[in-house]
């Protein structure tokens, strides 16, 4: 299906947001002594539960310690250096997965009556529990940010001695643990360092348009950042791939707004990026801007 319009849910959230979710994020050493309320992680499972996992298993148990008994039966069991921030982070969150989710298939995912039969084997059950479990705490992380809370992970524990203390007899194992709450600023060591796109990622484009002479050329996606302030730059998306680019200029630039101009906007436009187009889709102009999109790109330099 083509992709022609914005519907509301695919609007993006607010630099704030993303800020508060991501960017401005970070792990917390040291805690506040304001209190999380029960009701607050109830609420931070009901938005956890809607991340996906596969046969909608959420192989997750979710152990929220608060209690001094409880912290007192934890705390010996973590790594000595995560033992203070342990204690004083107003929750503790055992993130655990149950080897046995498969027993609430046939709830969980109803439109499939044989999908608990697809787990008899315990090392794939295994590995389904891990990878979820753990993608559960990502989320979790995610909806903690999103209602204010701050999270610090820690997989330095006794992962046997936790078993052993909180999940006796039963199918469940540990994973990791998050400390939860308010945190502050203290211990807090300079943000550190992320891979680049280009370092961590790679985009395999299919498209035919991009197989030219010589191998892959670079997808539209690569040529996103306008090279004025006063020009926006959009990619089009067609099945989940960036099939051209959409552009706005000002009328000033010295284009104006017929269909047939098309390929003048394009030419200046490649003049800017070293790209040119070879399908116009649509010119629209307004007295301000001129906007206009491209399906597919004939060569990139
Ligand atoms: C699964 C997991 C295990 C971690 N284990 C520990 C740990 O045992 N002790 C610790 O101090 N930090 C631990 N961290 C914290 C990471 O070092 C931290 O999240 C990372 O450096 C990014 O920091 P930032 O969010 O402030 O940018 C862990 C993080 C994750 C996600």
């Amino acid at each position: 299906m083509a992709y022609d319009a914005l519907s509301p849910r695919d609007l993006p959230l607010s630099d704030a947001a993303l800020a508060q979710l991501f960017t401005e994020a970070r792990t917390r050493n040291a805690w506040s002594d304001r209190p999380v309320a029960p009701e607050l992680l109830k609420k931070l499972y009901d938005l956890t539960k809607f991340g996906p996992t596969a046969v909608n298993a959420g192989p997750a148990r979710f152990v929220f310690v608060t209690s001094p008994e409880a912290k007192a039966r934890l705390i010996p069991l973590m790594s000595e250096g995560n033992r203070a921030k342990t204690q004083q982070a107003p929750v503790n969150l055992i993130l655990a997965q149950d080897l046995d989710f498969h027993d609430h298939l046939p709830t969980l995912f109803p439109h499939a009556p044989g999908a608990r039969d697809w787990f008899a084997d315990e090392a794939g059950r295994r590995e389904t529990a891990f990878r979820n479990a753990s993608l559960q705490g990502g989320y979790l992380t995610i909806a903690a940010r999103a209602l204010g809370l701050d999270v610090g992970p820690m997989s330095g524990f006794d992962a046997a001695g936790v078993k052993a203390e909180f999940f006796p007899d039963s199918h469940v194992e540990p994973n990791y643990i998050l400390n939860l709450g308010y945190g502050t600023d203290e211990n807090l060591f300079p943000r550190s360092p992320r891979l680049t796109f280009d370092q961590a990622a790679q985009i395999l484009s299919t498209l035919p348009h991009v197989k030219k002479r010589g191998g892959l050329r670079r997808p539209p996606l690569l040529l996103l950042s306008a090279p004025d302030p006063q020009w926006t730059v959009g990619t089009l998306v067609t099945a989940g791939f960036s099939t051209g680019i959409s552009i706005s200029v000002p009328s000033d630039t010295g284009v104006t707004g017929t269909e047939t101009e098309g390929p003048a906007l394009g030419k200046l436009f490649s003049s800017r990026f070293g790209a040119t187009p070879f399908s116009s889709r649509s010119l629209i102009s307004s007295p301000d801007r001129v906007s206009y999109s491209s399906r597919a790109w004939d060569s990139f330099s």
